[in-house]
């Protein structure tokens, strides 16, 4: 699909159709809705006055027009935007993505959309937006394409900006939306297509292609350095482990970077549980394990392209999760790259085992300021379900930061306590540690454990259990894997 920013007149367009959030209540009196109207010989006021669309989040109203009509498109697409108060630039995002969605399905090839936010956040949030509506995850179907229609070309309209300032927008747009279906892509491949050495080579062929230094360390290089945490994971699956560093580093550094910015990604490429083996029951969606390491390597690709002032490191800890007579079994003590020796409880709980390795090596590498994020507990899903993020860290101000970033992109995180009473419950008889902290509150005794290998780090935990996979598909989205995160850590990066 080709986009480009455009500050012609929106009217005169040559698309075949145009895409126009409306606000809640909003009548065709001023503006572009008045201009829209009048070309249409009154259509727009017609629609807007009949009480069927009212311009409530979620209202659509498609209305093919006539050749009497005064304009270059034949088609409208009205989108309810809710108040024009609350209508923020996540808000343009996603209903650009609902536009190209909805008229794809109508067999148009061209879109005009405006945002109606006049700044370059607006149009880049439109151009994000388009390209994240139009993903799909039909790579494996062989039949079916050719009904399903494709948007050419997608033009995002703002009279307010300048070209330059326009199509800078539009870039951006659109290397954040790409990149987060880099992180959808490689979420949904199946376990037989998404190994640790397939998610590793993933990550160095973008590593090339957009000029990020990447470091592979293979199983022996694990072994040296102690990751036994890592490698006791890994030990069930004939796929080796593999752990993947990227780094971005600016050309002109700014003046003060602060400590080095790093995400830690959870890359575990089938889940089945290991001799803790999960049921039959849905077991198919632990492809998805890997959504935390997949959200790295996409924001990466983007900090790569959006070149902000300050490095970033990037580390996902890649492995399978399989039950086999060498697997580590209940009861067994593995030791951690940090020293601390660890009793495996329940092999179930691998992601910690991996991350904790992870995030050592991480400040080996001179990690200053981490985020972890892991599709780590099922007790998230239960306690916020699809809609936030769970989070929690040990520095307070970094974790407020976080939230308040997640806001501004359109994405929510919600803080658990991790009051130290929790680490309690990780207490072992004869190891420093267990891995499991019994039933009660499973995704803060998750991120007990993980804080214990953060000590004298800044360092938040994202649980994205809940948020990474959508089990219906939405007007923005296909089921599947959402991308969750990526934006944030885009943000965070550009802070
Ligand atoms: N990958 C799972 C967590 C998960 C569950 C992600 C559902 C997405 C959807 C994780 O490795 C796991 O199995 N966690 C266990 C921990 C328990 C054994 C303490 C869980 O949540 O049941
Ligand atoms: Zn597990
Ligand atoms: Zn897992």
């Amino acid at each position: 699909m080709e986009i480009s920013g455009s500050t012609e007149n929106y009217r005169n367009l040559t698309v075949q159709a145009l895409a126009v959030p409306v606000f809640a209540g909003e009548k065709a009196e001023s503006g572009l809705l008045q201009e829209l109207d009048a070309a249409t010989g009154g259509v727009i006021g017609a629609v807007l006055s009949t009480g069927e669309f009212k311009g409530k989040d979620g209202d659509l109203a498609y209305l093919p027009l006539g050749n009497q009509a005064d304009l270059p498109a034949r088609r409208i697409l009205l989108l309810g935007a809710g108040p024009a108060d609350a209508y923020r630039y996540p808000d343009a995002a996603r209903l650009a993505a609902i536009a190209a969605r909805q008229l794809r399905g109508k067999k148009v090839a061209t879109i005009g959309f405006t945002p109606r936010i006049a700044s370059a956040d607006g149009v880049a949030a439109a151009a994000q937006g388009a390209f994240t509506g139009l993903f799909d995850t039909d790579t494996y179907k062989t039949t079916g394409q050719d009904e399903k229609g494709a948007i050419t070309h997608f033009t995002v309209f703002q009279s307010d900006l300048d070209a330059d300032a326009l199509n800078a927008a539009v870039s951006r747009g659109r290397i954040i939306g790409e990149s987060i279906n880099f992180t959808r892509t490689l979420a949904n491949e199946p376990g037989n297509e998404m190994t640790p050495s397939d998610m590793a080579d993933r990550a160095r062929q973008m590593a090339e292609e957009f000029g990020l230094e990447c470091d592979i360390l293979d199983e022996a290089r694990m072994e040296h350095e102690g990751m036994g945490a890592l490698l006791g994971v890994s030990r069930g699956s004939e796929e080796p482990a593999k752990l993947i560093v990227l780094k971005y580093t600016p050309a002109q550094p700014a003046e003060n970077t602060g400590e080095l910015l790093t995400f830690v990604g959870k890359g575990l490429t089938f889940d089945t549980g290991g001799i803790s083996l999960k049921p039959a029951q849905d077991m198919e969606l632990m492809k998805y394990d890997m959504c935390g390491g997949a959200a790295v390597l996409g924001a990466m690709r983007a900090i790569a392209q959006l070149k902000p002032g300050r490095p970033v490191l990037g580390v996902v800890p890649s492995s399978e999760n399989m039950p086999s007579g060498r697997a580590t079994k209940p009861g067994d003590i593995v030791r951690s790259m940090a020293g601390k020796t660890i009793e495996v409880i329940n092999t179930d709980a691998e992601g910690r085992l991996i991350l904790c390795d992870a995030i050592t090596y991480a400040r080996k590498l001179g990690a200053g300021r981490i985020v972890d994020l892991a599709t780590l507990t099922g007790a998230v899903v239960i306690a916020l379900g699809d809609v936030n993020t769970g989070i929690m860290g040990n520095n307070q101000e970094w974790v407020d930061e976080i939230i308040a970033t997640g806001k501004e992109v359109g994405e929510k995180y919600w803080q658990l306590p991790l009051d130290k009473e929790y680490t309690r419950q990780l207490k072992s008889d004869i190891a420093d540690l267990k891995n499991v902290g019994g039933r009660k509150a499973g995704t803060i005794t998750a991120g007990a454990f993980l804080k214990e290998f953060a000590e004298g780090v800044t360092w938040a935990h994202l649980d994205i259990a809940g948020t990474a996979w959508g089990d219906d598909a939405k007007p923005f989205r296909p089921k599947g894997a959402t991308g969750v995160a990526v934006r944030t850590l885009i943000a965070l990066a550009e802070k």
